[in-house]
């Protein structure tokens, strides 16, 4: 695929399914994220990878974190929740670390971690898989921030599930025109 094309055409599957990426697949799929531009060379990213039975522990967490936020869920909505986790083989969480920088502002540390996340679902479009970039409320959660081995200090700035594509999505069209002006 014409790198122009990786890089126009990246859509969010509607469904992703085994298999996730091979070992090498995700070797490259990493590189790609750590490749982002990176104020200062700081490398404010961090990639936690969640696959195979971890992702049920994950799923735990998630179910835990809206029982939180909505006492009275019924069952159904936390074992919905709960299956999040299993939307695709492999999750990985995308947290900036931020540190106090002079010369880097917060901002720039958390945008480049953003960068990284994307270069990952680029990455994984290239090589014919699939990704979509999740966050809600459990990324702003401190307990599940916690739970999975983040400082406080981090903020997760993407929840990105990746797997083969079992049904593709489809482009939504938004006008490049209505948000480009020349000064
Ligand atoms: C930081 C960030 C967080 C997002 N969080 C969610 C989310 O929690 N739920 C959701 O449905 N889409 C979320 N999205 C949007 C989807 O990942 C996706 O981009 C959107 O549905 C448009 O689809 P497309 O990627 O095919 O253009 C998020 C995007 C970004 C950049």
């Amino acid at each position: 695929m014409e790198a122009i094309e990786v890089l126009t055409g990246r859509v969010s599957p509607a469904q992703l399914v085994e298999p996730g990426p091979s070992a090498a697949q995700l070797e490259q799929i990493l590189a790609a994220a750590n490749r982002a531009p990176d104020h200062g060379r700081m490398q404010p990213w961090r990639f936690l990878l969640i696959e195979g039975e971890a992702r049920a522990r994950f799923g735990e967490l998630m179910a835990q974190s809206l029982k939180r936020r909505e006492p009275d869920a019924p069952q159904g909505k936390l074992d919905s929740e709960r299956k999040k986790a299993q939307r695709a083989p492999l999750v990985v969480i995308v947290a900036a670390t931020v540190k106090e920088n002079p010369k880097v502002p917060d901002i720039e540390q958390i945008v480049a971690a953003g960068a990284a996340a994307q270069n990952m679902l680029l990455a994984a479009h290239a090589l014919g898989l699939g990704g979509f970039w999740r966050t809600g409320p459990i990324a702003y959660d401190a307990a599940v921030k916690r739970e999975l081995g983040f400082d406080d200090a981090d903020t997760i700035v993407g929840i990105i599930y990746l797997g083969s594509i079992g049904l593709p999505g489809q482009a939504k069209p938004a006008d490049v025109a209505a948000v480009t002006r020349r000064w």
